[in-house]
């Protein structure tokens, strides 16, 4: 197993399925993880084993407002994925996409971290294929 004592890795959307199990997996090979949450579709019960790990944080944040935190690593997955959870609030969810990945773009800027932004399916426009490979480039290229 590798570790990556001095390494910080901030989450964003980590209660939620993808993010808790990019944490838990972090947390394994020894990064300092913080993962941010407002839980609207995600739990802590999803990071509730980690909590006690003393390389792993959570902080109950909605990205839609600033952050400052010193990071190597941002992954942000923060938004609700499924249709049920974004067209529930079309307004909160555009918020978190649009405002969230600025803050979290700016954040990465300040503080020179790499980041990575998750995205969704449909950006490959109204699919052909279900689901789609990443050989399908779909009625756009994105
Ligand atoms: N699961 C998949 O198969 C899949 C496929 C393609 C893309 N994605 C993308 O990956 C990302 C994560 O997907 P997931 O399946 O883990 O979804 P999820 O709903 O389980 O997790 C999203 C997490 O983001 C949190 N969140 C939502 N709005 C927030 C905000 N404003 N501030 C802070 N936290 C917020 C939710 O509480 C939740 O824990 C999404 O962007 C999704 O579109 C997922």
């Amino acid at each position: 197993m590798e570790y990556h004592q001095n390494k910080r890795v901030l989450i964003t959307g980590g209660a939620g399925f993808l993010g808790s199990h990019l944490c838990e997996r972090l947390v394994a090979e020894g990064f300092e993880v913080l993962c941010v949450d407002n839980c609207f579709t995600g739990s802590r019960k999803n990071i509730f084993h980690l909590l006690d790990k003393p390389n792993f944080e959570f902080i109950r944040h909605d990205i839609t407002f600033p952050l400052y935190l010193e990071v190597d690593e941002i992954y942000n997955l923060a938004c609700p994925a499924s249709p049920v959870h974004y067209q529930f609030d079309p307004v909160q969810t555009t918020k978190t996409s649009v405002h969230g990945a600025i803050n979290m773009l700016g954040l990465a800027k300040r503080v020179k971290a790499r980041i990575l932004q998750a995205s969704t399916s449909e950006v490959y426009g109204d699919p052909d294929v279900h689901p789609q490979p990443e050989t399908y480039w779909g009625r756009v290229n994105p």
